[in-house]
């Protein structure tokens, strides 16, 4: 041994056969010192999405993980106008579960969620998210992400010049579902969909480099084009940035955690049959970056 080596870290990134997402093995979230924080905090930085696997995690436990990342962003009500956790606003509870009343427990029941990044309606969108699978189907219900940074790579140069300094609104008004949020009317045309307008293209503050940043498609608009060009260039986007090579699949364990830089990816639900159990607690973790 020289005395130049560098000491052995004992957890590793094992990076998933796709353009983002690592799994990082021998760490346990519930007991994590600085260096195995730091190494996290460099993996979500590098991969975008984290896997952790095996975690046995209270909510309490995951509240305190995740605020290690920054201020946690309590969720809204659910669409039925009540508090998602009962002991612990801090956390969303993603659930097809339903009360006895049959009054959903959760958020986004079943059904399949769209491609989307989270909250981006708002001026500063949440960093990151860590979601907690507690029960999982044993088919169906699988998350997807993709890296829009890869994905704006990819744009020919006329496409990047096109959409440099353009800006599009991002829906307040639904959830990743479709449903109608908590005090929302039904928007009738997308120019006036409520929410903030962020540029199709963010530069990352601290290098500089660009990624396409969409939100969600639903009810978007490209502010100051024709309806029909906004459309246009919004499905040509979505089109070429949810392409399979840009993505990654995660297909979830009793146990997994897994944690997505918000600003980064985008991400979708696969549907499940609605018979099964699907339990999973999320922390989101507040944005301090206005895109630009
Ligand atoms: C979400 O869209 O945040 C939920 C993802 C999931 O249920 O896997």
């Amino acid at each position: 041994m020289t005395g130049n080596s560098e000491p052995q870290l004992p957890f590793t990134a094992v990076p998933f056969d796709a353009c983002l997402g690592a799994d990082v093995e021998g760490i346990d979230i519930t007991a994590m010192d600085d260096t195995a924080f730091q190494f996290l905090a460099e993996a979500l930085d590098t991969y975008h999405v984290i896997r952790l696997r095996g975690q046995k995690v209270s909510d309490p436990d995951l509240i305190s993980f995740a605020s290690k990342f920054g201020d946690l962003d309590p969720p809204g009500p659910s669409p039925y106008g009540r508090p998602i956790h009962p002991t612990h606003p801090e956390l969303n509870v993603i659930t097809n579960l339903k009360d006895e009343g049959g009054i959903p427990l959760g958020n986004l029941a079943n059904a399949e969620a769209v491609w989307h990044a989270d909250i981006t309606c708002r001026a500063k969108p949440p960093k990151a998210s860590a979601l907690y699978a507690i029960e999982v189907p044993p088919e169906g219900g699988d998350t997807y992400f993709a890296d829009m940074f890869a994905a704006y790579d990819a744009l020919d140069d006329a496409i990047k010049q096109r959409i440099e300094g353009l800006k599009a609104i991002h829906d307040e008004a639904h959830n990743s579902v479709g449903m109608l949020r908590h005090g929302f009317e039904e928007v009738t045309d997308v120019r006036d969909t409520p929410g903030a307008r962020h540029p199709l293209v963010r530069k990352h503050p601290k290098t500089g480099a660009k990624s396409l940043f969409l939100g969600r498609r639903p009810y978007s608009y490209i502010v100051g084009l024709d309806l029909d060009e906004s459309e246009d260039l919004l499905d040509e986007l979505w089109a070429h940035a949810t392409q399979p090579q840009f993505t990654c699949g995660v297909q979830w364990r009793p146990g997994d955690l897994v944690m997505w830089d918000n600003l980064a990816v985008l991400h979708r639900r696969d549907s499940f049959d609605d018979s099964y159990r699907r339990v999973m607690h999320r922390a989101q973790i507040k944005g301090t970056e206005a895109i630009a």
